[in-house]
């Protein structure tokens, strides 16, 4: 069954469709899949809100034993602007010593996020520590932070859809789409 979406008026274009996601999605998971072979047991660590479309649809194209767990942080601020400001919302279940622990983010726009997350989980002393990140916009970069496994690169736009959201906005919609600018330079 295929639904319909009618693309909003707040969606200035799509920048990457359905088709385009799910292939690459999948691409990114045999890649795991391979790399991961001969390891005991992956977790994959999901931050919540935004990954929660990527990771579950990642997760079921891996063909390797996985756990699956979540952190939820936050940037200060409910807007499009980063302050490089990281809060903790909540913790993994799961201790991490010793475990191979793959971070999967939706975007990577400052770095400020996943780089305090490596910090972080770098003092639990897991046995290996990578990220997978859908998408990266480079030019927005103002700390390095190391991607293993990246989806797409992308220009400096504020996107949403497949988890992306503004204001907790757009988040099920299907495709990554641009956001038309007044929507936030209205609020
Ligand atoms: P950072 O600047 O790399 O720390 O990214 C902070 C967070 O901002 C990401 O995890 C996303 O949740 C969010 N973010 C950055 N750019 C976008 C975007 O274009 N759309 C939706 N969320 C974004
Ligand atoms: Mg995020």
């Amino acid at each position: 069954m295929s639904t319909d979406f009618s693309i909003p008026s707040s969606i200035a274009r799509v920048l990457l469709d359905q088709a385009a996601i799910e292939a690459r999605v999948k691409q990114l998971a045999d890649q795991i899949s391979r790399d991961y072979a001969d390891v005991d047991q992956l977790i994959l660590v999901g931050v919540l809100k935004g990954s929660f479309i990527f990771l579950a649809d990642l997760c079921r194209h891996l063909s390797i034993d996985h756990r699956v767990d979540f952190i939820a942080l936050s940037s200060y601020g409910q807007t499009t602007t980063v302050t490089g400001e990281v809060r903790l919302l909540m913790d993994v279940k799961a201790n991490l010593e010793d475990r191979h622990v793959l971070i999967v983010e939706d975007i990577i726009d400052s770095g400020y996020t996943l780089s305090y997350l490596m910090r972080s989980f770098l003092t639990r002393s897991p046995a290996s520590l990578r990220t997978c990140v859908l998408l990266s916009k480079p030019d927005r970069r103002q700390v390095d932070v190391q991607i293993d496994y990246l989806g797409f690169e992308i220009p400096d736009v504020w996107v949403v859809g497949y988890g992306l959201d503004f204001a907790d906005r757009f988040r099920t919609l299907p495709f990554i789409g641009e956001l038309d600018p007044q929507v936030y330079t209205n609020e």
